[in-house]
């Protein structure tokens, strides 16, 4: 191996992304004066939170009745009852204090004629526990909320004095022989130096891995970079089989149209120009949950009513809304159908279809951010010095679906919460930890032999099977054949790590060696993935599985973990947490509303 100099680095807290939730960490750490980094792959304000559009959840009741509790009780509907209920009571009370901190940090939000934060109504979220009108929910700066959101944390987090490792690429964390996070280990891209982060808390924030998928709506960075770090330590991932297709990805790019286009007005249609969601969820229409408006759009594919020539598709139809209303609300969605699907969203319908989007599984956490590593005597044992937060997280918040516009509720509550526990947790005062030597050269040896890998098979070749096996075998629809084939193909795809070939050596921008650690990042959650939707015989959310079409909560209410091991996965499983944090006599959720139930829209 060549011998590599490193650089090291010392903080109370390390930040590993700088999306919503990655920045929301920092600045919160920042903010109580602990010296904090944020490590980032890419310029904080290009993280994949740029790209989300329609809003973020919150019961402000600026548009009409709202509460905490009926939005709690949406997302276990959502959930289809596998979420955290502590989880999920902590974000649905938080929500509200969590935008105006938004606002008062200098958010652009959209407004309403007499000034308050403009709210719009999104899948699946309702009044009355689920029994009224949807509501408007959803607090929105246009289309373009989580670019707001992005500027506004970057710049507060600059003002709170965190400093920023920007074009960093984490490799490792580095792990004492006990069990704890001290720091990780880092690859400079532009000038091809390695660094060691010696941290008293480590943050992974680094996003979903909707790239181990061929079509998504997700960024190339997102390549599930925190997951890769965690089952090489020997940690588990949660939950991974439940992966949501967003129901409005345009058709062949895959760029993400916001369901606020169907919160505005907007409805899909099929090759009879029929409103087919009227048939399927009678009272929320094109507005019920998103796995649940992605089945019914694969289902009306499937039975020959898909539009264009292949009939494979589906239209969404905006151009009966009023022209300003477009250009004032949807102005981001609009240009995209244009520059994207060559459409005049004013006159003609936007081609459509299912496209991955979330991960609702990730790095298991309490709702503090800690990072969990499931015993059966201890199911909720926590790994000293590690977080993680966001997409990359599993907290659980969305159980096996996400509501659209929880996504970033949870970036910035559960970050914000991270910053919090850590401000218990980290003694400022303290002295770093001596660190494991070992667990560092360890991860500079496998930098090492990625860098000269030899082997016969391109990185890009060897992802595209990967994408490809990911796309077909764990889809919208699942059996078990297809399941069991999936699992087939992808410990095959997984065995071929050890036959890449990277043909540059350098150590400067070299997008080969970039791209190929990425891949061993993605090769762990896509096995997760697959392995653990064979394993779940039942239907549940996000993991339609046609050979159990029933949702099962006798055998099945209950978390799948996977540890990921080259390329084996052994899955155990951890109990869902159904107690909520606050009982009725002290002013929490009524139990009864919150009891599992058939899950109907
Ligand atoms: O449709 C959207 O705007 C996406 C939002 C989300 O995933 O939360």
């Amino acid at each position: 191996m060549a011998a590599y100099a490193y650089e090291t680095h010392e903080y109370d807290v390390v930040v590993v992304g700088a999306g919503g939730a990655g920045l929301r960490a920092t600045l919160g750490m920042a903010e109580q004066g602990l010296r904090t980094a944020c490590v980032t792959k890419v310029f904080p304000t290009r993280s994949h939170t740029v790209a989300a559009q329609g809003g973020i959840a919150a019961s402000l009741g600026n548009m009409g009745p709202d509460s905490w509790q009926w939005h709690m009780f949406d997302t276990v509907k959502g959930s289809d009852w596998l979420g955290d209920m502590d989880t999920m009571e902590y974000v649905a009370r938080e929500a509200p204090k969590a935008v105006y901190e938004l606002e008062h940090y200098g958010v652009p939000f959209s407004r309403t004629e007499d000034g308050k934060i403009y709210q719009r109504p999104f899948g699946g979220h309702t009044t009355e526990y689920g029994e009224g009108v949807p509501v408007q929910r959803v607090c929105a700066a246009a289309d373009r909320t989580g670019h707001a959101m992005l500027h506004t944390l970057y710049g507060q987090s600059l003002k709170n004095n965190a400093e920023f490792f920007i074009e960093y690429f984490a490799l490792d964390l580095i792990m004492s022989d006990d069990g704890k996070c001290q720091g990780l280990v880092a690859w400079k891209l532009d000038d091809g130096t390695l660094h060691v982060f010696n941290a008293k808390m480590v943050v992974l924030a680094t996003g979903g891995y909707g790239r181990a998928y061929f079509n998504c709506t997700s960024a190339h960075t997102c390549t599930g970079d925190g997951g890769g770090m965690v089952a090489r330590a020997g940690l588990p991932l949660q939950d991974m089989e439940f992966v949501q297709f967003h129901p409005t990805g345009i058709f062949g790019p895959g760029m993400l149209i916001t369901e606020g286009a169907r919160g505005e007005g907007g409805y899909l249609t099929n090759s009879q120009g029929e409103r087919f969601m009227e048939r399927y969820a009678p009272t929320f229409k094109d507005l019920a949950s998103r796995d649940v408006v992605s089945r019914c759009m694969t289902l009306e594919i499937r039975e020959g009513r898909g539009v264009g020539p292949n009939k494979d598709h589906i239209h969404l139809n905006l151009s009966h809304l009023p022209p300003e209303l477009l250009a004032e609300r949807l102005p981001g969605i609009s240009e995209s159908a244009k520059i994207f699907a060559g459409v005049d969203v004013t006159k003609q319908p936007i081609p459509v279809l299912p496209t991955v989007h979330y991960n609702m599984g990730g790095v298991p956490t309490n709702y503090w951010g800690e990072v969990l590593n499931p015993t059966e005597a201890e199911p909720d044992a926590v790994v000293p010095g590690l977080m993680a937060v966001g997409e990359a997280a599993c907290a659980s918040l969305h159980g096996a679906n996400r509501l659209g516009a929880n996504s970033l509720i949870d970036l910035v509550v559960l970050g914000r919460a991270a910053s919090i526990r850590a401000g218990k947790v980290v003694d400022a005062a303290a002295p770093n930890p001596v660190l494991n030597t070992a667990s560092i050269d360890a991860s500079l040896a496998r930098f090492d032999a990625l860098r000269h890998a030899k082997g016969s098979i391109a990185t890009a070749d060897l992802r595209l099977e990967m994408q490809r096996a990911m796309q077909d075998n764990a889809a919208v629809f699942r059996t078990e054949k297809v399941l069991a084939e999936g699992v087939e193909l992808m410990t095959a795809i997984a065995g071929k790590m050890s036959d890449l070939k990277v043909t540059d050596r350098s150590l400067i921008w070299n997008s080969d060696l970039m791209e190929t650690l990425e891949l061993t990042n993605l090769m762990p959650n896509a096995l997760a993935t697959i392995t653990g939707a064979a394993a779940r015989k039942e239907s549940r959310g996000a993991h339609a599985h046609e050979d159990y079409p029933e949702r099962d909560d006798k055998n099945w209410r209950k978390h799948t973990i996977a540890r990921v091991t080259g390329a084996k996965v052994d899955l155990s499983y951890r109990p869902v947490h159904t107690e909520p944090l606050t009982s009725l006599a002290d002013g929490g959720i009524d139990p009864k509303m919150i009891a599992p139930k058939k899950r109907v829209y």
